[in-house]
């Protein structure tokens, strides 16, 4: 992994702010909305039209030919699903959206799973320890740390809560690009990468699941990535700027 980073202006970092909070707006709306009944891409076209209401543009709609506005992956989906006619949500499934919005030259990415019903201890278990990681990989991003302590925090918590660490997908580096320098892994054992200086903005995203970490690719659509054991996963991702302080977490509020 190299010490590549990306130090955006204070120019840029007032775009990247309002793209991402942008984003977190319809991240919350898609959400809210959501109801067992309703399609993955009933769910996927309302998203469309949330993101159209920002004046802002999907920031995953083609990006690599990805065919949907947002992603969409329920229970064994860990990330990239797409939104089809046939299925159905139901009250009983644990739904993970992804949300990217391109605005004024500036992108927002962010991700949250959600479900209706109350969940079963393990899947308590998968839903608070991914959550939880995120929050303290993200309590690891001062200025003078390493991408690693990061990843080093992501990685403990994911250990405590006995999930399995997806190692194929790794959070980023965003802002202009959806995707920038550096990578994230949610595990150590790499190296340290690049020091955390202010200006730096970053998507952390722990991608946990109840059993095994390894994962597979949908041979058919050549972007769905399931659980190689069937067992549900989860997905938080905020986008996070570093500052001399305490980062500031980009995706947290509203403003739509
Ligand atoms: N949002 C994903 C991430 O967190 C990237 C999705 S790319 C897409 O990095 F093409 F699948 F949409
Ligand atoms: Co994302
Ligand atoms: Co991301």
């Amino acid at each position: 992994m190299s010490g590549k980073r990306i130090i955006h202006s204070p120019e840029e970092i007032i775009r990247i702010r309002r793209a991402a909070a942008v984003t977190a707006g319809v991240r919350d709306e898609i959400a809210r909305l959501a109801h067992p009944g309703m399609t993955t891409f009933d769910l996927d076209r309302l998203a469309g039209q949330l993101i159209n209401a920002t004046g802002g543009k999907s920031a995953f709609f083609n990006y690599h030919g990805y065919p949907g506005n947002i992603c969409i992956s329920v229970n064994d989906v860990v990330i990239h699903g797409i939104g089809r006619p046939d299925q159905i949500i139901t009250e009983s499934d644990i739904v993970s959206i992804d949300v990217g919005v391109s605005i004024d030259g500036a992108m927002g990415d962010t991700a949250r799973t959600f479900w209706f019903n109350e969940p079963d201890k393990d899947t308590k278990r998968l839903l608070d320890g991914t959550y939880n990681a995120l929050m303290e990989g993200i309590a690891a991003a001062r200025c003078g740390a390493f991408v690693k302590d990061i990843s080093a925090a992501v990685e403990k918590c994911a250990r405590r809560h006995k999930l399995g660490i997806v190692r194929d997908y790794v959070g980023h580096g965003c802002g202009i690009q959806l995707h920038e320098a550096p990578e994230i892994p949610n595990y150590t054992g790499w190296g340290k990468g690049p020091r955390l200086e202010p200006g730096m903005v970053l998507c952390i995203e722990p991608m946990l699941n109840l059993g095994t970490d390894s994962v597979k690719l949908d041979r058919t659509d050549h972007w769905t990535v399931r659980t190689a054991d069937g067992k549900l996963s989860a997905h938080f991702e905020h986008m996070i700027l570093i500052t001399d302080n305490e980062p500031e977490i980009l995706t947290w509020q509203k403003t739509m």
